[in-house]
């Protein structure tokens, strides 16, 4: 793709999530912020230039299925019964869908439609595990995770981030990649050992 037209695509991209991230206040920014977490990781993994523009364009869309859960259900702040679970269940399955419908969306698809697997296997939609999830669909759940913990959401208010990274710490190898959690959390604590060291270059993938 040539340069205009990438640049076109990546912003038309930005505008679809922002739109998405308006739905609710409480996921005002998120989609951004999943982004960014799931570049330092990549980074940190040594991902592929091709692969990495792809992450973080799917890091952006993973949610894009939430567009067709009712708001409702979305902002609801007590318990949701079994049925309003599966209408959430079914959003990376209409994000996969919506993208599919668009050519140079479909390189997205696989991350988008399995954000939510887990490394055990006990994730949706489809409960594969390991390696078999797509690597890209496996650091958007470390970043996706990282940042609801660390939010503030209608049913509870927002983690201190030491709290989350123990957290995703606790759950590798069960809930996340192991090599995945592992490489948010080193570079997450480094970067914070730089800022207080006043050594922190800011990396060229914030830009
Ligand atoms: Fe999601």
């Amino acid at each position: 793709m040539n340069e205009l037209i990438e640049k076109a695509h990546f912003e038309t991209i930005m505008a679809l999530s922002e739109a998405l991230d308006a739905k609710d206040s409480y996921t005002a920014g998120h989609s951004r912020r999943v982004m960014q977490y799931s570049a330092r990781i990549a980074w940190r993994m040594g991902m592929g230039e091709a692969e990495f523009g792809q992450l973080k364009k799917s890091a952006l869309l993973h949610d894009l299925g939430k567009i067709g859960v009712p708001d409702a259900i979305l902002r609801k702040r007590d318990k949701l019964s079994e049925e309003e679970f599966e209408v959430i269940r079914a959003h990376p399955g209409i994000g996969a869908d919506i993208l599919r419908a668009v050519e140079s969306f479909r390189p997205l698809v696989p991350a988008v439609y399995h954000h939510h697997e887990r490394f055990d296997g006990k994730g949706y939609p489809d409960g594969i595990r390991g390696d078999a999830i797509p690597i890209q669909a496996r650091i958007i759940a470390v970043a996706d995770s990282f940042d609801a913990m660390t939010s503030n959401r209608a049913y509870r208010s927002a983690f201190p981030a030491e709290a989350a990274l123990r957290e995703i710490e606790r759950n590798k190898g069960t809930q996340f990649d192991p090599l995945v959690a592992d490489a948010f959390v080193s570079c997450t604590r480094d970067m914070v050992t730089d800022i207080l060291k006043d050594s922190f270059d800011e990396p060229e993938y914030y830009l």
